[in-house]
């Protein structure tokens, strides 16, 4: 199984090329030099990975073209919103038809859409998120890897049962050829077109390793990288993206510069968003979001969070719910319920309705069963599997009984696949519009 479909490059326009996928045309950036009219490649967020050859992507879209068509269809049907039953509320009524029209919720709007907590009111409002994501996205589900590389972090986060603070978590450290090895297996094996390399902030790696690591991955292998190691520095953040990094996962956590002080002891907001604002500026796609449930957090905090993504030209809202790790200071706070997350998936979805991908966190998944279902169907387009190794992923301890944290790489895959056929989504990511 692939994670992209092949596309067939129409047009050569500098360094941007114009990609047919079943007569639906994408532009995606490209960075390999001998690339033709005709040729066929393989592109993941609106980067061209690597060129196929004709017959093997001849012979995957033949298989494709049928699957695609019903699953499109599929899509379209459950994306329908279907207002017949439901008497709407006025207001909602018309925050919903104005965001359906192009014109996304204010803030003030916003929180009154957060307010509802009508259930059928609330279904139309995750089935408007639903059927702008279908409207925009068509049925492209995004599914990236992820590896966490070490949890040694020199941070002190109230929230995270990898802060060094945790005495009772047993660290570790994958070596250089180790990460290697597990991309190239994630890429080569199992199909992956793009990785999250993840780790605490860990000072025993430097950049320049972490530089050796990210090259030797991309010549042996052809996959989109994003790097989530924490504030690298802005010459860090160069260095890694000089070496074949194209993406950057790094949440902001939270938008309220006096919650993110308490939160995280001896760091800053405006730092950690320099850093994501400098990634951005050099080419980055940026992937970021925060912890919804914290202490004193408040319901203007969320809905300035969501928007600050957006500012920050999110390709990916990564927004998932606090989990408390009893070996923390905030191990006694409630978490959130499954509804207010979804509130905040759709919240995304309708204030960016065409660029950003939005993420359903295993996080998430870890706080609700089906939150992946539920998820895809308020607004979310995509997914990440763990390939973490399952010896260190046990101990990538960062919230308690984490989802997938011993399940074997292909069960998830094959579960993904499972989920988002019936869902109507294809395992693809098509790039950039
Ligand atoms: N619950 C949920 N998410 C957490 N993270 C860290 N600790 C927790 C927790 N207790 C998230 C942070 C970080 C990401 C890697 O993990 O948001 O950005």
């Amino acid at each position: 199984m692939c994670y992209a479909i092949p596309g067939k490059v129409k047009q050569i326009l500098d360094r941007k090329v114009i990609v047919d996928y079943f007569g639906e045309e994408r532009k995606a950036h490209n960075e390999i030099a001998d690339l033709h009219i005709g040729d066929y490649i393989y592109a993941q967020g609106g980067f061209v990975i690597k060129k196929v050859p004709p017959s093997e992507a001849e012979e995957i879209l033949s298989t494709w073209k049928e699957m695609f068509f019903e699953l499109q269809q599929i899509d379209v049907r459950l994306s329908q919103v279907g207002l017949e039953k439901v008497r709407l509320d006025k207001k909602i009524s018309r925050i919903l038809d104005r965001a359906t029209q192009g014109f996304p919720p204010s803030k003030d709007e916003m929180k009154y859409l957060f307010y509802c907590n009508d259930n059928s009111q609330l279904d139309i409002i995750f089935k408007t998120a639903n059927f702008l994501r279908q409207k925009y996205h068509k049925n492209a589900c995004c599914v990236h890897g992820i590896l966490e590389i070490s949890n040694y972090c020199k941070q002190e986060c109230l929230y995270c049962g990898i802060s060094k603070n945790n005495k009772h978590v047993k660290r570790y450290r994958m070596r250089g050829n180790e990460i290697v090895d597990a991309a190239y297996e994630a890429i080569e094996k199992y199909g992956f077109k793009a990785l999250v390399l993840q780790s605490g902030e860990d000072t025993a790696y430097s950049i320049e390793e972490l530089v050796e690591v990210i090259g030797e991955i991309k010549r042996r292998a052809p996959v989109l990288i994003f790097i989530s190691f924490g504030e690298v520095g802005i010459e860090g953040l160069q260095k890694l993206y000089d070496a074949g990094a194209r993406g950057l996962l790094l949440r902001f956590e939270t938008s309220n510069p006096e919650l993110y002080k308490k939160t995280h002891p001896g760091c800053n907001l405006e730092t950690r968003l320099l850093h994501i604002r400098k990634a951005y500026e050099m080419g980055y796609l940026i992937l970021t979001g925060g912890l919804i449930g914290l202490p004193d957090q408040t319901l203007d905090d969320v809905i300035d969070d969501i928007y600050l993504a957006k500012e920050l030209h999110a390709e990916m809202y990564s927004f998932g719910p606090f989990i408390p790790h009893p070996d923390t200071p905030l191990g006694h706070i409630e978490p959130i319920i499954e509804l207010d997350m979804l509130k905040i998936l759709a919240g995304a979805r309708l204030i960016d309705p065409e660029n950003g991908k939005v993420l359903i966190t295993t996080a998430f998944e870890t706080l609700s069963p089906n939150a992946r279902r539920k998820g895809l169907l308020s607004g979310g387009s995509s997914v990440m599997l763990n390939v973490t190794p399952i010896s260190y992923r046990e101990k990538y301890d960062i919230y308690p009984n984490r989802a997938y944290r011993s399940e074997v790489i292909q069960n998830q895959i094959d579960e993904t696949i499972d989920l988002l056929r019936s869902l109507g989504r294809a395992p693809t990511d098509l790039g950039i519009k």
